[in-house]
């Protein structure tokens, strides 16, 4: 059987690479866009969908039985109800992209454990409260996702234009195209319902990467910032679930490859 098609409602960074990734691998792809015409350069007009969620008559647009991948915030609360009534059910699958940041003030990021799916989430955030709504009433699967890097959102420039201090504070990272790989992957063996953590399952210490990074690069060190702690996310259940192998398990070798590509 023909694999279903798949709509990608909001194409910027992930969505761009998850488009051509799965165009490469044989998908019929549509990349959405609130401007289409203006945003989406490249992409040839026929996989073009205009899809603003603030502007319910778009909606229409998304193929029935397509497979689709959300990649903004998903707020506000009722319009995301009302697109989940409304249009989900006639979706084959729904994956929702969420961050790691709903997990801050859990009580396993706090005591600096590991966390995984069962911590919970601070659903006083709007997106977040959306997302669970997604995932709970309507059967998408959500990814909790890591700071997202690859090419032209590489971490050595972020240090190198000072955006980030010099702390202890750990980050939790995953190569852009390890995440289109994830996506793909997830929806095909994905639990509706359910929700992974994506990272590359390494958390850091910003102080780690930057004094590697002086050492192998020549960044400088920024002055120091942030005295928080920040927190430690699990991919296990990603890895042992799906099975999925990492194809930047190792963030320096990431890093290296980026700076060549300079
Ligand atoms: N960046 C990170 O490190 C990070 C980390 C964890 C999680 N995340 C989350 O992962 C997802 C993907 O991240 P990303 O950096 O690839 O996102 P991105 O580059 O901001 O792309 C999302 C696209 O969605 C479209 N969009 C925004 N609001 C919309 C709306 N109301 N209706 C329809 N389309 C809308 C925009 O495209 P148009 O303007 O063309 O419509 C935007 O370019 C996001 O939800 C992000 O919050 C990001």
């Amino acid at each position: 059987m023909a694999s279903p098609s798949l709509v990608i409602l909001g194409t910027g960074y992930t969505g761009r690479l998850l488009f051509r990734q799965a165009r490469a691998e044989g998908h019929v792809v549509f990349a959405a866009s609130r401007k289409p015409e203006t945003n989406l350069p490249g992409i040839p007009p026929e996989q073009r969908l205009r899809f603003d969620l603030d502007h319910d008559e778009t909606w229409e647009a998304i193929p029935t039985q397509a497979d689709a991948v959300w990649t903004f915030p998903a707020a506000p609360s009722d319009t995301v109800c009302e697109f989940g009534e409304r249009i989900v059910p006639r979706l084959r699958r729904l994956i929702v992209l969420g961050a790691t940041s709903a997990y801050d003030g859990s009580p396993q990021a706090v005591r600096g454990e590991p966390v995984d799916e069962s911590a919970p989430v601070d659903r006083s955030i709007a997106r977040v409260e959306g997302e669970e709504l997604l995932r709970e009433r309507y059967g998408a699967i959500l990814l909790r996702v890591a700071g997202i890097y690859g090419p032209g959102r590489n971490p050595l420039d972020w240090i190198r234009q000072e955006r980030v201090g010099y702390s202890h504070r750990y980050v939790n990272l995953i190569h852009v195209e390890d995440l289109a790989a994830i996506i793909l992957r997830i929806l095909e063996d994905g639990v509706p319902g359910d929700t992974y953590n994506v990272s590359d399952g390494t958390p850091r210490r910003w102080s780690e990467i930057m004094d590697t990074a002086a050492a192998r690069w020549g960044t400088a060190k920024p002055l120091p910032a942030d005295p928080t702690a920040g927190k430690r996310i699990s991919n296990r259940k990603l890895l042992a679930e799906l099975g999925y192998t990492l194809r930047y398990p190792d963030l320096y070798k990431a890093l290296e490859e980026l700076e060549q590509r300079k």
